[in-house]
Parts: C-alpha cells; structure tokens; sequence
C-alpha cells in the first residue's frame, strides 16, 4: 500500500513537470451565432500567463493584460491579488 502512494506521488511529480513544459492553447471562447442572445462578457484564464486572461467579444478570443501586479481569477473572472486569485501557470505560450 504504501509502495503504490508512493509510485502515485512521483507519478503525479512526473506529469506536473511534464506540464509545465508543454505548450498548449487557452480555452476557447463560447460559440457565438447571430439566433443566439448576446451572452454574459466571459473572461477565461490563460493557462501559460497569469498576468493576462481571455476576454471574449461574440466569440473572439482576445487577450488583455491585467493591471500590473494583478493575476487572472478565474472562478470571480476578474483580475485579483495573486494571493486570492490562486491562478496556476501549467504549461507554455502556443506561439
Ligand atoms: C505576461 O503578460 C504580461 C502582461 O501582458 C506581460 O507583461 C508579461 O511579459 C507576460 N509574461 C510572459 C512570461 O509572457
């Protein structure tokens, strides 16, 4: 039992690693027609910068910055302190 925990945890350690280096694509924004109501502004985290975040116009993907020192929130979809925005940077830029 304990073996397994271990091999879990530097299993865990393993993928977290491999994460962080690979690169990969913010979430897409939702899909926008001309039947559909014109949603709510969804702002979506960008997985590679904390300092930035995904606002989405009609469904375009467009990236701001926050305001200096702020980091991206993605449950409250607003720029926070980044001791309460628990946001995570878990892989590279796409680009
Ligand atoms: C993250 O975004 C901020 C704001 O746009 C920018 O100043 C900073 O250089 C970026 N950091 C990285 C690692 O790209």
């Amino acid at each position: 039992m304990a073996t397994l925990y271990c091999a879990v945890l530097i299993f865990s350690f393993v993928l977290t690693g491999a994460q962080q280096e690979e690169p990969c694509e913010a979430e897409k924004c939702p899909q926008y027609g001309p039947t559909e109501v014109e949603p709510v502004l969804t702002l979506l985290p960008v997985p590679w910068n904390c300092s930035q975040y995904v606002a989405c116009d009609r469904g375009i993907q467009m990236f701001r910055p926050c305001p200096l020192g702020l980091h991206f929130n993605a449950v409250l979809m607003v720029c926070d302190y980044p001791d309460h925005a628990n946001c995570v940077e878990r892989c590279t830029s796409p680009t």
